[in-house]
């Protein structure tokens, strides 16, 4: 097979999986959304077992973006389309805030075009311009060439990283009851809400999402190690997730409909999480978002480890006992704001 015919040959639409599946998501979340609402009330076992696969499969499909992202990695010699298909997958991970970006979004804008004919339009021209772009050989990716972007997203991190670690233990607190939620919250906003400070940490979170997308281009193009995979991966899950969380805080719950986004905006009280056709959409949105966030602070972490000198077997069992422990925390704020206490 010559080179061009070799060439031909990847253009593979397995590629476009990744865009087909943020196009099931809606429906994945519906099918949930009926499953669990009999219309008698009455929740049967098949009924139950059914729901778990259907939320399951709501979490695969942008699992299965990284895992698309983990597998068109390693392609020796990628050509332009190859690295569109990469970008598409990387893309595809972030559908649960996209989504909910796009529901909030109309409704701010108070369009009555249904969110999934929108949704589906978003993907199709994703889908086809991946496709029909040219797909000769891409150009070698210039060795360093983002080292001011590293330094500055990471300092970045760091502050933002305050911010964080306490708005995630604050929404454990959720799991004693809303009660406690509302006194830290009421404790922290002393702080993260003065004149001074809102603004700084909302313009550090938007740098963070530009530097994040520009480093996340610059490594997609490039071979790369699974955890960097990951690191991309959940940054581009992040980027996603941080536009949503504020487009729903500031503009449409504080701005627009003046709602107090405190632990039953969060909740969706009074319909909950999981009963609710719209805020089921909430659910992977924030458990992957806690998920995401801790993993990626721990792949930048790792970074820092190795190039101090500490060695790959440490750092590495570091990252593995981080994600482990950013999915048991992701559970456990989740499972408190769908009602479980202790
Ligand atoms: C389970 C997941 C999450 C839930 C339920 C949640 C909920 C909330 C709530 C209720 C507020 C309003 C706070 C207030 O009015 O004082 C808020 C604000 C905010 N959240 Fe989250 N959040 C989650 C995860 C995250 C994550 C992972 C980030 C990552 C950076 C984040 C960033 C922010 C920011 C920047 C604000 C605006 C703070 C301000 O009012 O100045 N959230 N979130």
């Amino acid at each position: 097979m010559s080179a061009s015919d070799e060439i031909a040959a990847r253009k593979n639409p397995v590629g476009l999986l990744p865009a087909a599946a943020a196009m099931a998501y809606p429906f994945i979340l519906q099918a949930f959304h009926v499953t669990v609402s009999p219309a008698g009330g009455v929740l049967s076992s098949a009924r139950l077992i059914g729901a778990a696969l259907l939320l399951l499969a709501a979490f695969a499909m942008p699992l299965l973006g990284l895992g698309f992202a983990f597998r068109l990695t390693g392609l020796p010699h990628p050509t332009l389309f190859d690295l569109r298909v990469r970008r598409l997958a990387y893309a595809s991970i972030a559908a649960p805030p996209l989504f909910v970006f796009t529901g909030v979004t109309l409704g701010i804008l108070k369009l009555s075009v249904p969110d999934i004919l929108v949704w589906i339009l978003v993907w199709l021209v994703a889908g086809l311009s991946v496709w029909l772009g040219g797909s000769t050989p891409a150009p070698e990716a210039a060795s360093r060439p983002i080292a001011g972007w590293r330094v500055a997203h990471g300092v970045a991190a760091a502050v933002i990283a305050c911010f964080v670690l306490f708005h995630l233990t604050n929404h454990l607190f959720g799991l004693e009851g809303p009660q406690i939620h509302k006194a830290i919250m009421a404790a922290g906003r002393e702080i993260y809400r003065a004149p001074l400070i809102e603004p700084v940490l909302v313009l550090l979170l938007l740098f963070q999402v530009t530097s994040g997308i520009r480093l996340a281009w610059r490594w997609s193009s490039v071979r790369v190690d699974g955890y960097r995979i990951f690191q991309i991966g959940s940054g581009a899950y992040l980027a996603a997730f941080l536009l949503a969380h504020l487009n729903s805080a500031f503009v449409s719950a504080r701005a627009v409909h003046h709602i107090e986004t405190d632990w039953a905006w969060a909740s969706g009280a009074p319909a909950g999480l999981i009963h609710d056709a719209w805020n089921i959409r909430l659910l992977p949105h924030y458990a992957l978002g806690v998920f995401f966030i801790l993993g990626h602070l721990a792949s930048g972490l790792r970074i820092v480890m190795l190039a101090h000198g500490v060695s790959a077997t440490l750092a590495n069992r570091f990252w593995i006992a981080a994600v482990v422990a950013a999915a048991l925390i992701s559970a456990a704020i989740i499972s408190g704001l769908c009602g479980v206490r202790i």
